[in-house]
């Protein structure tokens, strides 16, 4: 059939059809935008009256935790999550875990929340990252520190190191499939992917590995401005995803937290 022997209705029925479809299109493309946007907006914010009354039903802190919490209001920009805290601290009571490892801890309310569920011949090596303003850090471990200890029985053993000497470190020293729990603050690294590995290695088969930090605060969603840190975590979220090794949960807590259980 020649295009002259198209007949003017076929032409006016196909546009027809053409217009309703891409209306259609169009229509369904909006709906579903729009569910999306309302089932995202899950919270407003940190003062979201939803999530005040949740962390109000839910939130245990002992009381060394909350002096900890408040000291640090007062001293100090806090960085806690305390839901996330208490989360993997309920995990680590479910698993019966003895022996954990915190990577990158700044203040020490993770440790601290963790160290209290251990038993007590457990124990939490808290790794805390040596940086430009590590001689505030050292100063703070040293002045709150001995409060802290006494509130766990000296369960924590604090480390300034690198990441890698602290890892190597405890890979060297036949440490490989010991930890049943490892927390990781990726906040700021550059070398994730072996990190993550490493970290991998040091836990036990049933164990679990919580990664917080890999939204970068949304910063991972924007494709232009991507920094190695960025990049970084990026490529360990790609690879974790297609990771076999592990069972894999990301929720929107703390800044992102991701929950590996080890095969
Ligand atoms: C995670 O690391 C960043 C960068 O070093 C630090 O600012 C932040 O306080 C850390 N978060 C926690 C919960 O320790």
């Amino acid at each position: 059939m020649s295009r002259s022997t198209v007949t003017r209705e076929a032409v006016v029925g196909i546009g027809v059809l053409g217009v309703t479809f891409a209306a259609g299109v169009y229509i369904g493309k909006r709906y579903f935008m729009y569910r999306r946007k309302k089932s995202q907006k899950m919270f407003e914010g940190a003062d979201d009256p939803r999530r005040t009354y949740l962390l109000r039903l839910s939130l245990r802190e002992h009381p060394s935790a909350k002096k900890l919490c408040q000291y640090l209001l007062r001293t100090a920009s806090p960085d806690v999550s305390s839901d996330a805290a208490q989360l993997l601290a309920n995990l680590a009571k479910l698993i019966n875990s003895k022996k954990m490892l915190e990577m990158g801890c700044s203040y020490g309310y993770n440790p601290l929340v963790l160290a209290l569920v251990l038993p007590s011949d457990g124990k939490l090596i808290a790794h805390v990252r040596e940086t430009e303003d590590i001689s505030q850090a050292r100063e703070f471990w040293r002045e709150v520190w001995h409060q802290l200890q006494a509130a766990v029985d000296n369960k924590i053993q604090v480390e300034v190191k690198s990441e890698e000497q602290t890892l190597d470190g405890l890979l060297s020293a036949g440490e490989v499939g010991t930890f049943d729990l490892i927390f990781i603050n990726m906040s700021g690294l550059t070398n994730c992917r072996k990190c993550y590995e490493k970290c991998l290695r040091l836990l036990k088969s049933r164990g679990v590995l919580a990664i917080d930090g890999v939204l970068c605060n949304g910063a991972v969603l924007k494709k232009n401005s991507m920094t190695d840190q960025l990049q970084s975590i990026q490529q360990m979220n790609e690879a974790i995803l297609r990771d076999a090794r592990v069972f894999l949960s990301i929720l929107p807590l703390a800044d992102g937290l991701m929950l590996c259980f080890k095969l």
